[in-house]
Order: structure tokens, then C-alpha cells, then sequence
């Protein structure tokens, strides 16, 4: 009988891809996915760490599998991903989760099958996590959720430390993949299916600087552009201090780029926006964000923004506000502010009661509402081309899909996942977008 495997992933399109890559080892081994993720011969869980609730989640599944490990010691249960490169979740796990079998980080993936020949081998809890890696592994197998749609990494790990954020801890220091390497993944996804890659990194915008020849993500969007078989090309994140003119043209002149930028401001103040380590200041995003529509005039910007960040005075918060109005965002991932062990911030006096934070937080969702219902109204009888993603969670009969701006569509119409169809928008809901296909 085959052996089986499941593989439960928290958090970002990196840790997706990073599961995408365990997937295709497993899977080289000779293992097949398990329907029912309980029954596995091997689980894998592979973790987030950027917010309190993200960890938390994860010790709800951990505990879910104690009782597996109990009625089937046999089954192997493994941990790996952001938390695990932290000392303090690792000793929780040591200590109170003693059916954990493998422990590894997120800098030694594609060690996972010599580290299950050891556990193997030994019967004993095999622990490895590397602080930080300068090696990047090419050509791993990699089982991909979708045929037509794919994650590219093109840069690992983070060099800014905002002062909130984890990521530089756990995912180490900037490196880049080379261009060819790269190409040479699209081109191979393309040959086989793949319509829209999504290009991933931390701050693609500083894509290249370490490589032995430097090479700007503005050249790498420019090359895949080039790629035939290719439609769509979207990448995030890019961080708003090193969005050059050189990528904004990039975009404006691609033929497959998506015009479509998430641009996290995380804050509207000043002062804030200091004590966050970002780097700029609220007049040159909204300037970046002048420029961008000006050189892109179908563009639409995404953001991310935390509220309640230590010191956040209600003077503070309004200053968000503004600038969420003066940038009219296409969309806005909102946060609570969370504090992450080992980070500036969380050391920083002043810490923003719960009860001040929530309610400056439903004011945030509720101005990015009214913003959101407005715009959608310009979808309204508009044709869009869109690429099938799959059928509507909600729907069996209907299916859904993205426009190039990156916004959601339901839509009834005869077609397959990963088809290219042209939708008329009849309805426009805040969060999403209702139509029919034409035939
Ligand atoms: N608390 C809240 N939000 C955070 N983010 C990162 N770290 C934290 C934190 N400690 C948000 C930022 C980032 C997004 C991926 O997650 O807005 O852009
Ligand atoms: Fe975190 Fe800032 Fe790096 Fe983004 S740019 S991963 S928010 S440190």
C-alpha cells in the first residue's frame, strides 16, 4: 500500500510555496496525498508566526494530533516553518508536545527527506533549524496546487526589520535567486499549463542587489514579460521605499504585467511611520501613489496597515484615516497590531489597551468599506477578462476568478478551471464582483 502524506501550511503565499516544495519531495518518495488529513502516515504542519493569532491557531491543530500520534504511534508528525526558527516555540514543543517527531526551520526544506530518513532510522525526535543560509536550492520537485496559476519565489528573507515584524528573524537575510534560474522556472510552468505566475518576495523591489552580477527586478519583469505561453504576471510585496521609477514603467509597458501594485503603507502618520523603521514618510507615499496612477492610469494599489501600534494616539490613527481616503486603495489588508517576541516594537512602551485598538480598528474596516462599495460601482457592465480560478465556495454552479486588477468574480458560465473568458460585470458587492460569461 502507498504511504500517505497531508500537510497543513498557516500563513503566506511563501510558506505556500515552501509546502508546494514538501509536497513534491514527499511525492518523490513515493508518497501520495491523504484525503483525510488524520489518517496520514506522515504530517506535516508548517507554521506562521507574524501575529499572536497565527501561533495561537497552531497550537489548537498541534493538540488536535495528539490523540493521532496516541491511536497510531507509527504515524510520523513533523513541525516546521517561521515558529520553529524561534527558540521559544521550540522549547514549548520540546516540552509540552512530545509526540512532535521532526523539527526543522524554514532554511532547510529540502533537507526534510534526509531528516525523515534519520527519524526513521533512530525512532528519536530529530530537531534541526539553521539560524540563516546563504545556500538557495534550485530545482526541487514541486507539487502545485493549480496547473494555471503558479508561486515563483525570486527573493528569500528580509533585510528592513520594520520594528514590528518577525520576518527578518525567521526567514534570515535577503537572498536572491538568479534570473536564469528563475526564467528557466517560468518557462518550464508555462510549457506545462501555467497562464499567471505571482512573483514572491518579501520586497521584490530590491529583487537582485546581492546576486555576483547585480540585475533589478525592473529587468527581471521586462524578461518574463518576454515568456510566450505566459498571461499574467503579479508580484508582491513591494515595499514603497524602493519602488523605482524603472519598475513603475516596467509595469506600465508590460504586456502581461498585471496592473495591479500591493504597496503596504502599514501607517498614515509620520511619527508612526518613524518608530516602525519604514523608512519614508506619509507625503512621499502619497506622492509614490500620484506617480504611480499618473504613469498607470488603470492601476490598482493594495495595501496592508496595522492599527494600535505602540504610542498610536487617536491624532495618529486619524492621520490613517486621511491617507487611506487621499490613496482611495483598491483594497487594504487591515491588523491589529501584535506584538512578536524579539522585535523593537514589542520592547516599546506605551502598548495600546484592546478595547482603543478595536474601535480605531472597525473605524479603518468601515472607511475601507465605504471606499470599496464606491469603487466597485466602476466594475458595474464592464467586460473582464478573467482566468477561471475555480467553482465559488459558496455556489456549486457558479464559477470564479480574478480580472488583471486582482479583484474576485462570481460568475455563471460553461468553462473549465484555468480558462481564459471574457465576463460581463452585472453586480458589484464590496468584497467581490458578480457576472456571466460571454460566450
Ligand atoms: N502585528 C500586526 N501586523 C503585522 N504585520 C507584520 N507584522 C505584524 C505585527 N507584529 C502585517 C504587516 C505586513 C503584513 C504581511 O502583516 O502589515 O505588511
Ligand atoms: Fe516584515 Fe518589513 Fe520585511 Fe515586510 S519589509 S517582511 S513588514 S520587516
Amino acid at each position: 500500500m502507498t504511504k500517505t502524506y497531508t500537510i497543513i501550511t498557516f500563513g503566506c503565499q511563501m510558506n505556500e510555496n515552501d509546502s508546494e516544495k514538501l509536497a513534491g519531495m514527499l511525492e518523490q518518495m513515493g508518497y501520495s496525498p491523504c484525503e483525510n488529513d488524520k489518517t496520514a502516515d506522515i504530517i506535516i504542519i508548517n507554521t506562521c508566526s507574524v501575529r499572536a493569532n497565527a501561533d495561537d491557531k497552531f497550537f489548537g491543530t498541534l493538540g488536535e494530533y495528539k490523540a493521532v500520534k496516541k491511536n497510531s504511534p507509527k504515524t510520523v508528525i513533523a513541525v516546521c516553518g517561521c515558529m520553529m526558527q524561534q527558540e521559544v516555540f521550540r522549547n514549548e514543543i520540546k516540552e509540552k508536545y512530545r509526540f512532535v517527531d521532526i523539527i526543522f526551520g524554514t532554511h532547510n526544506i529540502s533537507e526534510f527527506p534526509r531528516l525523515l530518513k534519520e527519524y526513521e532510522g533512530s525512532g528519536k525526535r530529530v530537531t534541526e533549524v539553521l539560524e540563516d543560509t546563504d545556500y538557495i536550492p534550485e530545482n526541487l520537485p514541486c507539487k502545485r496546487q493549480f496547473i494555471h496559476k503558479a508561486f515563483v519565489s525570486i527573493t528569500f528573507g528580509c533585510d528592513n526589520f520594520c520594528s514590528y515584524c518577525i520576518v527578518p528573524y525567521t526567514r534570515g537575510r535577503e537572498k536572491s535567486r538568479k534570473p536564469e534560474d528563475i526564467i528557466a522556472e517560468i518557462e518550464s510552468l508555462s510549457q506545462n499549463g501555467c497562464k499567471e505566475v505571482l512573483l514572491l518576495g518579501q520586497n521584490v523591489n530590491s529583487y537582485g542587489k546581492g546576486l555576483e552580477t547585480p540585475f533589478s527586478f525592473a529587468r527581471l519583469l521586462k524578461e518574463v514579460d518576454k515568456i510566450e505561453a505566459l498571461e499574467r504576471i503579479r508580484f508582491m510585496t513591494s515595499h514603497p521605499k524602493d519602488l523605482s521609477n524603472e519598475v513603475i514603467e516596467a509595469i506600465a509597458q508590460g504586456k502581461k504585467i498585471c496592473k495591479n501594485i500591493h504597496l503596504p503603507v502599514q501607517s498614515g502618520s509620520d511619527r508612526i511611520l518613524k518608530l516602525m523603521n519604514r523608512h519614508y514618510n506619509r507625503d512621499y507615499y502619497i506622492s509614490l501613489v500620484e506617480r504611480i496612477r499618473k504613469a498607470i492610469p488603470e492601476v490598482t494599489i493594495s495595501t496592508d496597515i496595522i492599527v494600535g501600534f505602540p504610542t498610536e494616539t487617536e491624532e495618529d490613527f486619524l492621520d490613517t484615516l486621511d491617507i487611506v481616503e487621499k490613496c482611495s486603495f483598491d483594497s487594504a489588508f487591515t491588523f491589529i497590531y501584535s506584538p512578536r517576541i524579539g522585535t523593537m516594537a514589542a520592547a516599546m512602551e506605551g502598548q495600546i489597551p484592546e478595547d482603543t485598538v478595536k474601535e480605531r480598528f472597525n473605524r479603518l474596516v468601515a472607511k475601507m468599506q465605504d471606499i470599496l462599495s464606491e469603487k466597485a460601482k466602476e466594475y458595474e457592465n464592464t467586460v473582464q477578462e478573467i482566468i477561471a480560478d475555480g467553482i465559488s465556495r459558496n455556489n456549486p454552479e457558479i464559477m470564479s476568478g480574478r480580472t488583471p486588477s486582482n479583484k474576485l468574480v462570481n460568475f455563471k458560465g460553461n468553462c473549465r478551471v484555468g480558462d481564459s473568458v471574457k465576463v460581463r460585470i452585472t453586480e458589484a458587492k464590496t468584497y467581490y464582483l458578480y457576472g456571466e460569461m460571454i460566450q
